[in-house]
């Protein structure tokens, strides 16, 4: 058992892992931020810090006279300021002179192109605004949007800020059953889409599924439809408009309306695997302040120099913070790309980045597997000697996807920046600040400038070193205000495990350094003999091993041990399947962390099954290996997959 073993009742820390990068010289010499001085304010007077950036990183219309009223579970800040998002977010970019600046290189995914600066935005938003208020929606409407990664995307989100009017994104990957339930959940008014948008080369429709949707959904009055592939729709006269018909019409100018601190500027609802989806409530002046805060400290931005590629969707949280408001508030040029990463081919992230010359790339660790797997010649035959620096969102990243992209995507060169948060946190909460941070592969490092982080243990009390659970033990100001419609729940899923602290559901542990290092989702935590494993350790082990791209670890039942460690695996590059190879990985593992952790069954297989914002599916991989009927699979990406998996787990001999 490796040393440093923690108590039994938090998650056992196995994984080490030594290599360390501090920002390389050149990087640190020109960046925002190279000294601890940030961290030495914040710790000094944490709300009079936020409220220092709050001051300095938007236009607000009038003062607050409070930063911060807090009253667990329900925070307000920048009680009494009035803003306007939009605003700040186009408006006085275009006043202060830079209406030319290309807000968004767009590519679409047949290759079409758009270039739009923020005086292009500010037309667009203004006119969408006065259309929006022309279909009777105003200030404190709900409006659902279900649309592709077109532009017309951030131009309805900016419009129904500049009104007032909460927007609710649903992830045009959506069935209309989940689109009926978001829809009904905040009684929308109007719905917001296109006839459909490019997915892998084929027009994949959209409006289709709205037809459905509001047959069950009787608060919707009004539907707007872009069209975007040009594939027939059926528009109900009265009740469906085409975007460019009702644009064509509207008046030019539309004032901001201020808006208080505190009013409601989205809801996102996080689909629950199992349970009702929860309209996750963020306001107005905390959220872009703490969002425009990271945009600017995290990426390091230059805004006059740097081209920034976000390469989430904007149906997610990433999207609405970091394409969005973010980038948008502090004047960023940003790419947006619509389509899948392999199409036409396996190098098109990096044909975009060269051509538009990004110098700061935004990823998932879920793609960075897929382009391990797909192989380093792709990335090879780009220039991408532009990129100064890359982030990572989404799941742990294991150390060698880590070094991957460290290696193959920036040069070597490159920082990176492992960004911890979530859909309920608004905006990132643990990462390095590039031009100050040691990094070590896999590590998200340490909270923010302002924020407070605790890792516990079971009975909630502070863990110094080794496994535990994640915990917030103050208010920031892109914290959730609450579950829309439902105080009691946001009480009971966040602010009940330890009192006083909000806990994220996700295991941590710190090494002897004080990094952290995130061990996913505790649902997910295996326990083996009584030992209680994380999957992300087992992950980043088994892909430590050259042939393996992408490993996700589920615990299933098992007589002798509790629970066994089954691992499902796709291997990298020209590496293939094997018996020979399952045995030594299995062997691999044991090395790595310790004979407990050794996988009972390695199953090889092409794909795994992921959440559509990527995130593995390990319960769908629990019933796989309990030999159990699937559970809901709705929120699956490709259902397919678990079909494949399935045959591959029968096919497999256990090996103890
Ligand atoms: C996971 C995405 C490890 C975590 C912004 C969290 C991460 C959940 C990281 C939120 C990271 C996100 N390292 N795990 N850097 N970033 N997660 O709401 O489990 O889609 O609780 O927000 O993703 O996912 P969500």
């Amino acid at each position: 058992m490796p040393e440093g073993q923690s108590r039994n009742d938090t998650i056992e820390d196995r994984l080490v892992e030594d290599r360390t990068f501090p920002p390389p010289e050149s990087f640190r010499a020109a960046s925002l931020v190279s000294s601890p001085a940030l961290y030495d304010e914040a710790n000094q007077d944490w709300q009079g810090f936020w409220a220092r950036q709050a001051a300095d990183l938007l236009h607000w219309d009038q003062d607050w006279q409070t930063i911060l009223e807090w009253d667990e579970p329900f925070a307000k800040w920048f009680v009494g300021g009035k803003l306007n998002v939009c605003h700040n977010a186009v408006d006085r970019h275009v006043l202060a002179g830079r209406g030319d600046k290309v807000a968004y290189h767009w590519e679409g995914e047949p290759g079409d192109t758009r270039t739009i600066t923020y005086a292009d935005l500010l037309a667009d938003v203004q006119r969408f605004a006065n259309v929006l208020k022309g279909l009777g929606v105003s200030k404190g409407d709900r409006v659902c949007l279900y649309m592709p990664m077109i532009p017309e995307l951030p131009v309805a989100m900016l419009a129904c800020a500049r009104i007032g009017a909460p927007h609710s994104i649903v992830f045009g990957g959506f069935s209309p059953d989940s689109l009926i339930d978001r829809i009904n959940d905040a009684a929308c008014r109007v719905v917001i889409t296109a006839d459909g948008g490019y997915r892998r080369g084929q027009p994949l429709a959209l409006k289709p599924n709205v037809d459905v949707a509001v047959g069950a959904t009787p608060s919707v009055e009004h539907v707007v439809v872009v069209k975007r592939v040009n594939e027939p729709v059926t528009m109900v006269a009265g009740r469906d408009h085409w975007w460019s018909d009702l644009m064509a019409a509207a008046d030019a100018e539309c004032p901001c309306e201020s808006m208080d601190s505190e009013d409601l500027l989205f809801l996102l609802y996080t689909s629950g695997t199992t349970a009702k989806p929860k309209g996750i409530m963020h306001t107005t002046g905390g959220y872009l302040t703490q969002v425009a805060f990271t945009h600017k400290y995290v990426f390091d931005l230059h805004p006059d120099t740097d081209v920034y590629w976000c390469a989430a969707d904007i149906g997610w949280i990433t999207g609405h913070s970091y394409i969005v408001y973010g980038p948008l508030t502090n004047g960023a040029t940003s790419v947006i790309y619509e389509g899948t990463p392999d199409t036409p081919a396996q190098d098109r992230l990096w044909d975009i980045a060269e051509r538009y010359g990004v110098t700061i790339l935004y990823t998932a660790p879920t793609a960075i597997r897929t382009f391990m797997k797909w192989g380093a010649e792709h990335p090879a035959s780009h220039d991408l000697s532009k990129l100064r620096l890359l982030g990572s969102v989404g799941e742990p990243i294991n150390p060698e996807a880590w070094m991957w992209y460290h290696e193959h995507i920036g040069g070597g060169r490159c920082p990176i920046v492992d960004t911890w948060w979530q859909t309920e946190t608004g905006a990132i909460m643990i990462s390095p600040l590039p031009g100050a941070t040691i990094t070590k592969p896999g590590s998200a490092t340490f909270p923010l400038p302002g924020i407070e982080i605790e890792v516990v243990n079971e009975e909630g009390q502070r863990v110094e070193r080794g496994g535990g659970y994640l915990t917030i033990t103050r208010p920031w100001p892109s914290m959730l205000r609450g579950i829309y419609g439902d105080p009691e729940r946001y009480q009971d899923t966040y602010w009940s495990s330890y009192a006083g602290k909000y806990f994220a559901g996700d295991g941590c542990k710190l090494d002897d350094e004080g990094y952290l290092w995130l061990l996913g989702r505790v649902d997910d935590v295996m326990n083996v003999s009584g030992h209680r494993l994380s999957t992300a350790e087992v992950e980043s082990a088994l892909v430590d091993h050259p042939a393996v791209a992408e490993a996700a670890v589920v615990g299933a039942k098992d007589d002798l041990t509790g629970q066994a460690v089954m691992a499902f695996v796709i291997t990298r590059g020209t590496h293939s399947a094997s018996p020979e190879l399952g045995a030594e990985l299995r062997g691999h593992v044991a090395t790595k962390l310790g004979a407990i952790a050794r996988p009972k069954v390695v199953i090889f297989t092409d794909e795994l099954p992921k959440t559509r914002s990527g995130k593995i599916m390990r319960r769908l991989l629990r019933d796989v290996a309990e030999g159990r009927d699937l559970g809901d699979t709705t929120t699956l990406a490709d259902p397919n997959v678990v079909e494949e998996i399935k045959r591959r787990a029968a096919e497999s001999p256990t090996e103890d």
